[in-house]
């Protein structure tokens, strides 16, 4: 059971087939440390071991802060080329870790979702954000640029023109400003009710089937209309070896609900 892992800087619980991640320093408004970044990483292999597990939901402790962005603390003691590559490479490993997971992960930004905590939720597949959030990239007012993947990331997103203007201006957006230019997918009062709503309509469907859209939507990403196609089809195929897909059809026609059991 997840809930039985200890971590210092986060909290993971789990409902039935639901993972919750809290990252947990609200002292600091839940910052990255390396600490947090390996406790991520440690959760993030728990929940690959764990079958039961069939969603996931990042959030942050407390109703300020979902995550304020790396600990600043932590980055102003590093120094030089190298140091600064480590760094970035490190937590971007962390959050490919996070988005290649293959059950749905729902971030629910609960506040401040700034530099490294905004690409902690960009790395999710859907987002919610409270009405309360709070989403930028101030990174170049601190003499930085985004080092988790946002520079990647949210371009992909949102399309260049509006995550340079984010980037440049360094400018937070609110929640609605967010919803309305495809940074988030929903905007709620209790964005961890929402989140919770959203994953359990996802654990209705059949799991191999969600990781295998998981799987054509972001390796299509890194290739051409036709290759993409291409993983398309063998990922059909491979979807339609499978007992759920016997039991989603079995079902319709029988006007019943499918049980999926993942196989
Ligand atoms: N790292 C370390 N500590 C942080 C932090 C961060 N990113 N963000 C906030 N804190 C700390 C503050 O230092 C403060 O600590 P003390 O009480 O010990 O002084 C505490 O959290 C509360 O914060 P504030 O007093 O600043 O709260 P506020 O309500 O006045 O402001 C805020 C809130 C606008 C989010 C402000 O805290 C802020 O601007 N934080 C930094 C945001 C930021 O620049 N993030 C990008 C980091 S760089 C990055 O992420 C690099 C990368 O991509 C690799």
């Amino acid at each position: 059971h997840l809930d039985e892992h200890e971590f210092n800087t986060l909290q993971l619980d789990q409902h039935g087939p639901l993972a919750v991640l809290t990252i947990n320093r609200p002292k600091a408004l839940n910052a990255l440390s390396a600490e947090t970044f390996g406790e991520i990483a440690e959760a993030i292999d728990l929940i690959m071991d764990n079958a039961e597990i069939g969603a996931l939901i990042v959030t942050g402790a407390g109703d300020k802060a979902f995550v304020a962005g790396a600990d600043i603390t932590e980055l102003s003691a590093l120094d030089g080329v190298y140091a600064g590559r480590e760094a970035s490479l490190a937590g971007q490993d962390v959050m490919h870790q996070l988005s290649s997971l293959p059950i749905p992960v729902i971030a629910a930004i609960n506040g401040y979702a700034l530099g490294g905590g905004l690409e902690l939720a960009l790395a999710c597949d859907i987002r919610v954000a409270a009405t309360n959030a709070r989403l930028g990239l101030p990174e170049v007012t601190l003499g930085l640029l985004p080092g988790y993947g946002g520079t990647q990331r949210l371009s992909r997103l949102i399309g260049i023109g509006r995550a340079l203007d984010l980037m440049l201006t360094a400018r937070q957006v609110n929640a609605g400003e967010a919803l309305q230019m495809g940074l988030v997918n929903y905007v709620a009062d209790d964005a961890l009710n929402k989140a919770r709503e959203v994953a359990e309509s996802m654990l209705r469907h059949g799991p191999i089937a969600m990781s295998l859209v998981k799987e054509a939507v972001r390796r299509g990403m890194d290739t051409s209309l036709e290759g993409g196609l291409e993983i398309e089809a063998d990922l059909f195929g491979m979807a339609m070896s499978t007992q759920d897909f016997k039991e989603g059809t079995a079902a319709f026609q029988a006007k019943r609900r499918p049980e999926f059991k993942g196989e």
